[in-house]
């Protein structure tokens, strides 16, 4: 245990730039929006007051329109260390109508709102330095702000739920569900743009060149509507169960946060309540017992079982026929709980599953984290602690990897990843 806690610690320590800590020194060199949210989960265990920095270092990029940037760029990193960098999103100037920074540069996109519910839970970790820094009235409106953004412009299906329009927005880029939809895009001419992520990490392990043609083709035309919601002719516009799922937890999340500073909390739980009916009402499949994600261009359901729609596990006012439900698919052939490492993001049993390529069926560390969390709540505590021993002990042994093949458990993607140094740490206490 001490062992783990030193080495998680480290890894921290080491991808710390001053303000914000990043995903990996090498592959993502600066801030990514959610990898922020659970690294402040685990920081928060090491340096309350550090964790309050990284969230703040985030919400500083925040747009005018509310939405949170996914990555957050570091002046002093070359623009071609990561592709797309800045000199690809142009948010100074493309984004300018929804209120982007002029001088801090970031993308256009997002990622799933867990923010509101790290800032609690950071909160939650030292409660007097928390008040002495004046930390959640601070935060809050920024909170807020996102979260009406997500429930506004990003209600693209009218029916209470937020989209994505950007595989990337989700964070489960490569996965299986996407492929119908992204068949529909035509891809950037594959000379037009070079990829830095393949210097890093295998190339078996990473989305590929055609699905990136794909990704660049859906950001540029976003980019070039000027990253307006309304006037972009959206080709991607998926509701995603974990995204809304998160969204609904931060919500909850938000309302203890009101409660704390002397806010009004009803709204937030009067949202919280009304999206969780919209998240089983639009997307929970009472005959595959899991939530599927909808493709808004199609107007259809997405057949295929993702770890995705196992997330919602973490919503607190989740039915707890369907959280039983849920569990139950858990323990099934599909994601195989104590059969194989950690929890598949993708279907078993399919014949799309990759145990190596990215989202294609690799078991990720926050996704395990989130379904822990929501077994613990939903009173399955074997599962739960099943989850948690896997977790902490192949965190350790696979030196804390972005993610790992299901079957075999050995590393996937780069070493010393903060999100699972992070979580270790939270696990741990
Ligand atoms: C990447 O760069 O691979 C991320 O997943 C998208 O931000």
């Amino acid at each position: 245990c001490d062992s783990l806690r030193r080495s998680a610690t480290q890894v921290l320590l080491g991808n710390w730039t001053g303000a914000a800590t990043v995903p990996s020194r090498a592959l993502y060199p600066h801030q990514w929006s959610w990898d922020s949210a659970f690294i402040a989960v685990g920081l928060r265990h090491v340096s309350p007051r550090r964790a309050q920095r990284e969230l703040e270092t985030l919400l500083s990029a925040q747009w005018g329109d509310g939405r949170i940037p996914h990555i957050v760029f570091n002046p002093s990193v070359p623009d071609g260390a990561y592709f797309p960098g800045p000199g690809f999103w142009r948010s100074a100037v493309a984004g300018r109508a929804a209120g982007a920074s002029a001088f801090i540069q970031t993308s256009g996109i997002i990622q799933p709102p867990v923010h509101a519910l790290a800032a609690w839970l950071v909160h939650a970790a030292d409660p007097a330095e928390s008040r002495r820094r004046g930390f959640l009235p601070r935060v809050y409106p920024r909170l807020a702000a996102w979260h009406r953004y997500l429930g506004g412009a990003r209600d693209l299906g009218g029916g209470g739920l937020a989209s994505v329009v950007h595989p990337w927005e989700p964070g489960l880029d490569n996965s299986p569900c996407w492929d119908a939809a992204l068949a529909r895009i035509e891809p950037a001419p594959f000379g037009s743009f070079a990829r830095t992520d393949l210097h890093h990490s295998s190339a078996a392990d990473r989305p590929t060149d055609l699905d990136y043609a794909r990704y660049v083709r859906l950001a540029a035309t976003y980019r070039d509507h000027g990253y307006d919601d309304a006037r972009t002719p959206h080709a991607f516009a998926i509701e995603d169960p974990s995204f809304n799922a998160l969204l609904i937890a931060s919500e909850h999340a938000l309302a203890d946060i009101a409660e704390t500073i002397g806010a009004d909390a009803g709204p937030h739980r009067r949202r919280a309540e009304a999206a969780t009916a919209a998240l089983v009402g639009r997307l929970w499949d009472p005959v595959d017992e899991i939530f599927h994600a909808r493709d808004l261009v199609t107007g259809a359901a997405i057949a295929g079982h993702s770890v995705s729609g196992l997330i919602p596990l973490v919503v607190p006012g989740l039915p707890a026929a369907i959280a039983k439900a849920l569990a139950r698919t858990l323990h099934g052939p599909r994601f195989g709980l104590g059969r194989v490492h950690l929890v598949p993001s993708y279907d078993l049993t399919a014949p799309e599953f990759d145990g190596n390529r990215y989202w294609r069926g690799p078991s990720w560390f926050n996704t395990a984290w989130l379904i822990h969390r929501g077994l613990a709540a939903h009173g399955e505590e074997e599962a739960a602690g099943l989850l948690r021993e896997q977790f902490l002990t192949l965190a350790h042994r696979s030196e804390f990897a972005e993610y790992l093949e299901p079957h075999s458990g050995d590393a996937r993607g780069i070493l010393r990843f903060s999100w699972t140094a992070a979580l270790a740490l939270d696990l741990l206490q």
